[in-house]
């Protein structure tokens, strides 16, 4: 079986939406959140759909699918997400096994609900990658030359960029070895892993990579709300 969890947990500080996390701002004519939730809905990959959103925010997300995404509210399940993302997931998780149950071929396909203009071809490739190697990443080489600092003063490298790729998501998983993984981090692993992928290749385990797209922007400060609005108004046009 396939799930989707798609992470709405968040409450975008750094939007600097007080009142509203970024992930319910309108874009065009819907919420941010139900665009990425009709990607996943639409594709016909996932046996279901979480939508995983701040503990203040079920009812008022129930609200929206069933406004926004009625056709597709009986495929989706609205679950509380945590404190950080990585808690979020294993809501995900714990939702899945106790009400559907799991076993070693579950997959879990994990998304930023602020990243609605993912495409279907990402989500396949998310999904076979899987199947062949345990568990995978979506990434695009990285444009900018990437420069690192130990002290934050100066350089101490600047690595080949031919090597470098930008993380993207979806990533996605064998979900009952996520869990197991997730749940052998110490406190301090867990406040350095906040990536799930980087844990898995800290434990040495191999992680796929997935050709994304540039448009598969994540949603972070208000100017990426300009660039996603004009997308998506050339997407009707
Ligand atoms: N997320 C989540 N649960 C959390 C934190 C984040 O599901 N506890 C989700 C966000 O809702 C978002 C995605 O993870 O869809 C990517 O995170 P980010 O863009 O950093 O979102 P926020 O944490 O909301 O943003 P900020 O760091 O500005 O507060």
């Amino acid at each position: 079986r396939v799930y989707a969890a798609v992470l709405a947990g968040g409450s975008g500080v750094r939007m600097g939406n007080p009142d509203k996390p970024k992930q319910f701002l309108m874009m065009g004519d819907k919420p941010i959140v139900v665009h990425t939730l009709e990607k996943f809905c639409v594709s016909g990959f996932f046996d279901r759909v979480i939508l995983l959103c701040p503990e203040t925010w079920l009812r008022q997300s129930q609200d929206i699918i069933n406004k926004y995404c009625s056709k597709h509210a009986g495929q989706i399940d609205v679950v509380a997400g945590g404190s950080v993302r990585n808690e979020t997931i294993m809501n995900a998780i714990n939702h899945i096994e106790t009400k559907y149950g799991a076993d070693d071929g579950t997959i879990l396909v994990t998304h930023d609900a602020v990243r609605p203009f993912v495409t279907y071809r990402v989500i396949e490739e998310n999904i076979r990658a899987v199947e062949k190697y345990g568990a995978c990443d979506t990434v695009v080489p990285a444009t900018d030359t990437i420069v690192e600092s130990a002290n934050g003063e100066t350089i101490s490298v600047i690595p080949d960029r031919r090597m470098l790729y930008q993380g993207q998501t979806p990533q996605s998983f064998k979900m009952q070895h996520l869990k197991k993984l997730m749940l052998s981090l110490s406190e301090d692993e867990k406040a350095i892993l906040t990536d799930a992928c980087k844990a898995l290749v800290l434990r040495g385990e191999s992680v796929a990579l997935v050709r994304g797209e540039e448009s598969n922007i994540k949603i972070t400060y208000p100017q990426d709300m300009r660039i996603a609005l004009a997308l998506v108004e050339g997407q009707s046009c």
